[in-house]
């Protein structure tokens, strides 16, 4: 069996992160007898000028006829006054998603055990973190209708929060499946005392529960979430919410793991899945050997375990990681007194001794 896996590195940082997952998914193949064929396309903001837009259709093409999609990051300061569908984000990453059916996206909030004391918060307070969020990714605030009007004494601006009942029931059937394989308590986080849209979502996750009933479902509002994920994170076990409050909510939550370097996620729904890390395009420490290669190498277990069905191989890679953490290897970002701080290509080449070692 060949897996086809595109690789769009894209801008910033994406580059040297996306290189070292690679470096670790070809020591993979080697330890497990898989055989993976790379393909690369650019994407975002290096290629606009090349090519006019962020997203060329060869990308999308080469997405379409590969069996996952890793990327990098996208964007960077000099593409942000571009008009708005040949920005990065808005004029790549969110069509890619879209043009995949990529309705699921699944961030795994976990803390490892050398990572303790590199969160802000207190030990008493992380320790035992284990949350998955499932953000909705192709609905919401993101994709609704947006305009702009001029009014009397300026501009009238307008974003719309959509949500239709089998967008809500297809995303709320995956948290109550995940959930049901957990710890099984799901918290469905709206904000149904202010929105039509949670409204509609709590009303469509209640009548799912029905099918659900050995998973304990909690309603939350986005804004006492929030509070809570800092307050105490062990009461939660499954997130379901809808995606401009997943994008908030996961930022937040991957400073239970210490550092947002450590998120990793995978957008799934379609046939093609794409794995990427949560964090950003970070142009400030860019090509400096500097960034947190972690996210994307466990975005790239996330790709074996979903896409590729190989959990031995999925475990394996964290395991290697959980090993390299422990050793006392830390980027910048994660870096604690008595660690040894390390670059980008060091954590990628300590990962992959750890797996072949294991
Ligand atoms: C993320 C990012 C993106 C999002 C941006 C880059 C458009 O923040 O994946 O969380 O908001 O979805
Ligand atoms: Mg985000």
């Amino acid at each position: 069996m060949v897996y086809k896996i595109a690789v769009l590195p894209g801008d910033g940082i994406g580059p040297e992160i996306v290189s070292e997952a690679v470096k670790v998914l070809q020591a993979c193949a080697q330890k497990f007898g898989l055989t993976f064929k790379f393909r690369e396309a650019p994407v975002g903001g290096a290629v606009i000028e090349a090519a006019g837009h962020p997203l060329p259709e060869e990308t999308v093409a080469l997405c379409r006829k590969s069996d996952a999609v890793l990327l990098g990051a996208i964007g960077g300061p000099q593409w942000d006054h571009l008009p708005v569908e040949r920005r990065p984000e808005a004029g790549a990453l969110l069509p890619l998603r879209q043009k995949l059916g990529l309705f699921a996206n699944l961030r795994p909030v976990i803390l490892y055990e050398a990572l303790i004391d590199a969160s802000p918060l207190k030990r008493e307070i992380v320790e035992g973190t284990e949350i998955l969020v499932i953000r909705e990714l192709t609905g919401g605030l993101y994709f609704g209708e947006k305009k702009r009007q001029k009014i009397p004494g300026g501009e009238q601006a307008t974003d719309t929060l959509v949500y239709t009942t089998p967008e809500i029931e297809r995303i709320g059937r995956l948290a109550f499946e995940s959930a049901s394989k957990r710890r099984k308590v799901l918290h469905s986080v709206d904000k149904a005392n202010v929105l039509e849209s949670s409204r509609l979502w709590r009303e469509v996750m209640d009548r799912l529960h029905d099918q659900y009933p050995d998973v304990e479902l909690i309603h939350m509002y986005v804004d006492n979430a929030a509070m809570q994920l800092v307050r105490q994170p062990r009461q939660f076990d499954v997130i379901v919410t809808e995606n401009m409050f997943g994008d908030i909510l996961t930022d937040q939550a991957s400073v239970l793991t210490g550092s947002i370097g450590m998120l990793a996620s995978a957008s799934i729904g379609g046939k093609v899945a794409l794995y990427e890390p949560a964090h950003g395009s970070a142009p400030d420490i860019a090509a400096q050997n500097k960034a947190n290669p972690l996210a994307t190498i466990l975005s790239a277990a996330l790709m074996l375990r979903y896409s590729f069905n190989h959990e031995k191989a999925a475990a394996a890679i964290e395991k290697a990681v959980a090993q390299v953490l422990d050793d006392g290897y830390r980027t910048p970002d994660i870096m604690q007194p008595g660690c040894r701080m390390a670059g980008t290509v060091e954590i990628g080449d300590r990962v992959v001794e750890e797996l072949l070692a294991l």
